[in-house]
């Protein structure tokens, strides 16, 4: 097994992690101040999202240069530093590539938009105007409004599949590529441990635009219909990794929906173009297609253990199993997956059970580990994120009211999981000495890590058994999945097993007491077990029990 297939993952949002310089924004020097933390929790791999120079609309997923950090966060000198302090803990630094698109502040659009025939004339993707002077096609962008915005300096339209600010670099352009690469050897060269690629599906266009059959009362359709997944999109990924991953130690996992099961082989594991995909059929269970906020539909527990299965059954053969329920752009998942009344602390164990002990990596998000929870601010001006106030107003022009358009953005914002990390119950949650760039959750008063830390009953020392839990039976990671009581609607259940061990788990998702099978765990070993009293053959509303047979 490769080193990444065996360590626990950890996304961080550099922006809400640390700040040492009290400016109410994280920085990479608070970072390396935290590393002994990571290292407590057993995590080989830590992917920062974004820190690379930036004007910062989508929080540093608009680019103005690939190969610098923001001031705001440091120099390259602290990332130096960085990787190596984490190296001495065992720790490897994974970073983001955003390719598909830059800022409209980097130095490529800037020369791109002068005129048509400048040098960089064919790096992102212009268009003429419609006769009528309105944009080429009706795609919508991903965070709402038009996915097209006009350049009055070349007198024509360039394509941003997200914010105006983000415009899509063209991937047919030799030269944009061969840059891309670049960047991404510097990294490697200056020696991270992977890169988590964002939003690939989108980097090959359609060769023919055209308008799409309205999706709303906007008279647009989602870019995402029209432009992810195009055929001949493998070949610029197979040259990625010719070009950048392939012959070094590094791993790679691509934010990557939609990718069909035959279509798998070709997009990771040996012969694929990465070594994990993220997916989000199970974190998307109210969205059938798009992501409309407004729009979500009722899904059930069988829904959340279908995905999972079918995502474990494809990465058997295929490639590796990346395993999350939160990341940056997520709900925190105890909001997410249960009921506003639901005990909190015990679906966070839950849900920690599952994703430890999932075939595959884990990737934690920085504050799961404590139960961190979604925020609810009382006016959409409170928020910071882009998408928020996209959705926000959607759901205004579908007819919903200003109350229905909050409550969708208390739901889902991205915000709920940006929010500062909870370290302790000074001001500010130890985070910052200056003013926070959004607020703090509420409720860090009481979960914090240094309060969590010393209470054995926490969600933190729950990771961190579980964390050790994994290390001591490698059956966690190189074991088959087989699942148990497929059709049961309340319980997820699996054996982890290979030739010297079985390890059995069996999680009620549910609030209902469940009965199942005792001798499914009599006469184990129990390894963990959440909640006051257990009784085999028996749980209690979120319970999970974790036994093996060693
Ligand atoms: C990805 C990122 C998200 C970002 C978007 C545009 O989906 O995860 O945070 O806003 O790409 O780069």
């Amino acid at each position: 097994m490769k080193w990444w297939q065996k360590t626990i993952a950890y996304e961080l949002y550099p922006k809400s992690f640390m700040d040492t310089r009290s400016q109410g924004t994280g920085t990479i020097e608070g970072i390396i101040e935290k590393l002994d933390y990571l290292a407590s929790l057993g995590i080989g791999a830590v992917w920062i999202t974004p820190m690379y120079r930036s004007p910062m609309v989508d929080n540093g997923y608009d680019i103005a240069d690939y190969t610098s950090v923001d001031p705001s966060y440091g120099t390259i000198d602290d990332m130096k530093r960085l990787i190596e302090e984490a190296k001495k803990r065992n720790i490897r630094i994974v970073l983001d590539l955003v390719f598909n698109h830059s800022s409209d502040k980097h130095p490529w659009f800037l020369e791109s938009k002068k005129s048509k025939d400048n040098p960089k004339a064919d790096w992102y993707i212009w268009r003429d105007a419609k006769e009528d002077g309105s944009a080429p096609t009706n795609w919508r962008g991903i965070f709402g409004g038009s996915a097209w915005t006009w350049c009055e300096e070349r007198q024509q339209y360039y394509l941003h599949t997200f914010a105006s600010q983000q415009p899509d670099l063209n991937w047919a352009e030799p030269a944009v590529r061969r840059a891309l690469y670049d960047a991404a050897n510097f990294w490697v060269n200056l020696g991270v441990g992977g890169f988590r690629i964002d939003a690939i599906t989108y980097v090959r266009k359609p060769d023919v635009f055209e308008d799409g059959t309205p999706d709303g009362d906007d008279g647009m359709i989602s870019v995402h219909d029209m432009t992810a997944n195009q055929p001949g999109i493998l070949d610029y990924l197979h040259e990625f990794k010719k070009e950048v991953s392939e012959g070094h130690d590094i791993f790679t996992v691509a934010e990557a929906n939609g990718v069909s099961a035959d279509e798998l082989k070709y997009w990771v594991g040996e012969n694929g173009a990465f070594d994990m995909l993220f997916e989000f059929s199970h974190t998307n269970l109210e969205f059938k297609g798009i992501e409309t906020w407004c729009r979500p539909e009722p899904w059930e527990i069988s829904d959340l253990k279908r995905a999972l299965r079918n995502s474990q059954e494809a990465t058997k053969d295929n490639g590796w199993y990346p395993a999350f329920f939160e990341n940056h752009d997520r709900p925190r998942c105890v909001n997410h997956y249960f009921p506003e009344n639901a005990d909190h602390k015990a679906a966070a164990k839950a849900m920690g059970m599952l994703m430890m002990s999932l075939r595959g990596t884990p990737f934690l998000y920085q504050g799961q580990e404590l139960g961190m929870e979604n925020v609810a601010w009382p006016s959409i001006d409170c928020y910071n994120d882009i998408s928020s106030y996209g959705q926000y107003e959607f759901a205004l022009s579908e007819g919903f009211s200003k109350e229905e358009a909050l409550a969708c953005v208390h739901a889902f914002s991205r915000d709920s999981a940006r929010t500062p990390m909870q370290w302790d119950d000074s001001e500010n949650a130890g985070f910052t000495e200056g003013k926070p760039w959004l607020p703090v959750n509420e409720n860090y008063r009481t979960l914090n890590v240094k309060a969590e830390s010393i209470d054995p009953d926490s969600v933190l020392s729950w990771f961190r058994k579980l964390a050790e839990i994994r290390n001591e039976h490698p059956v966690l990671m190189d074991g088959s999945w087989n699942e148990l009581m497929a059709d049961d609607p309340d319980l997820i259940a699996y054996e982890r097993k290979n030739d010297n061990e079985t390890v059995t788990v069996i999680i009620n998702l549910s609030e209902k007491e469940r009965e199942y099978d005792p001798s499914l765990t009599e006469g184990k070993e129990i390894l963990l077990v959440s909640g006051d009293a257990f009784k085999h053959g028996n749980l209690h509303g979120l319970q999970c029990v974790m036994v093996t047979d060693k």
